[in-house]
């Protein structure tokens, strides 16, 4: 699990926002009484739940203490708690469990579906967003400078930080337990100033566990160095200078049987 940097998160706001927005807008239900943001982070997603559904009691949890510390400055009237949600247990049960870019940090989604839609009561839903972007560039080209020698051995953990299965998996672990399911992916086509951005906006996320794995700041600047120049190649520049960037992502909202 990296060290997170709220500030390094949030250089893209609008763009890692869109699909909490997205995913917020397809939950069907009125008017729920209990919210929790899980996986919360600096507070983005959290605030885009307390515009959708604004009567509702609203929570954030996360596992990051910095992550915290920026959500419960810009929005100290939620109610923000540190907890692991792999083993964290509500003393009582939601209307919605929201998570939104964070279990694809997780690993184990065959136990810790059934288990967040345990915490739900009948009707309530669980929304999910989780990147589907392992054949990408972005990915491919951090696994392959990874794999180089020099680094193989180091990155191993890194490597398997991150995961997402397939929709038919989610559907067949979910439909047991739901009386409806919504799936979908959207493909996103983030407008970015330039190639370097790509790689900024990684190191917010993603590359995260790889740079911690390496032993210096040079070491690195060299790993960065190798990336920037496949994602060269792979990110063509448009007209203008722009550079398309192209993310799928997943979503799943489960709704808890009677
Ligand atoms: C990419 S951020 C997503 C933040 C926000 N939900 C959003 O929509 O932008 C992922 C967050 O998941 C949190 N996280 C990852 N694993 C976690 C775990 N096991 N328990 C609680 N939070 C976790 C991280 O600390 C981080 O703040």
């Amino acid at each position: 699990m990296p060290v997170w940097d709220a500030d390094q998160y949030l250089k893209f706001q609008r763009e890692r926002t869109q699909p909490a927005i997205d995913l917020a807008a397809r939950v069907r239900l009125e008017t729920p009484e209990r919210i929790v943001d899980v996986g919360c982070g600096p507070g983005n997603s959290t605030a885009v739940l307390a515009n959708r559904f604004p009567q509702a009691e609203l929570s954030g949890l996360d596992s990051s203490i910095e992550m915290l510390k920026t959500a419960r400055q810009s929005h100290p009237e939620i109610h923000w708690f540190q907890a692991d949600l792999a083993s964290w247990k509500p003393e009582e049960k939601y209307d919605l469990l929201f998570s939104n870019a964070v279990l694809q940090w997780v690993p184990d989604h065959k136990a810790i579906f059934p288990r967040l839609m345990s915490f739900l009561k009948p009707h309530g839903a669980l929304a999910v967003q989780l990147p589907a972007h392992y054949d990408s560039p972005l990915h491919r080209c951090v696994v392959e400078v990874s794999q180089l020698p020099g680094w193989h051995d180091q990155t191993a953990e890194a490597r398997q930080a991150l995961g997402c299965e397939s929709c038919s998996f989610y559907y067949d672990l979910l439909s047991p337990l739901s009386e409806e399911i919504d799936l979908w992916e959207t493909k996103y086509i983030h407008i970015m100033e330039s190639v370097e951005s790509i790689l900024e906006w990684f190191r917010g996320t993603g590359l995260r566990p790889y740079l911690e794995a390496l032993p210096d700041d040079r070491e690195r600047a060299r790993f960065e160095a190798e990336l920037l120049e496949r994602y060269q190649a792979a990110y063509p520049i448009q007209e203008n200078g722009k550079v398309l960037f192209p993310f799928r992502r997943l979503f799943i909202v489960a709704y808890q049987t009677a």
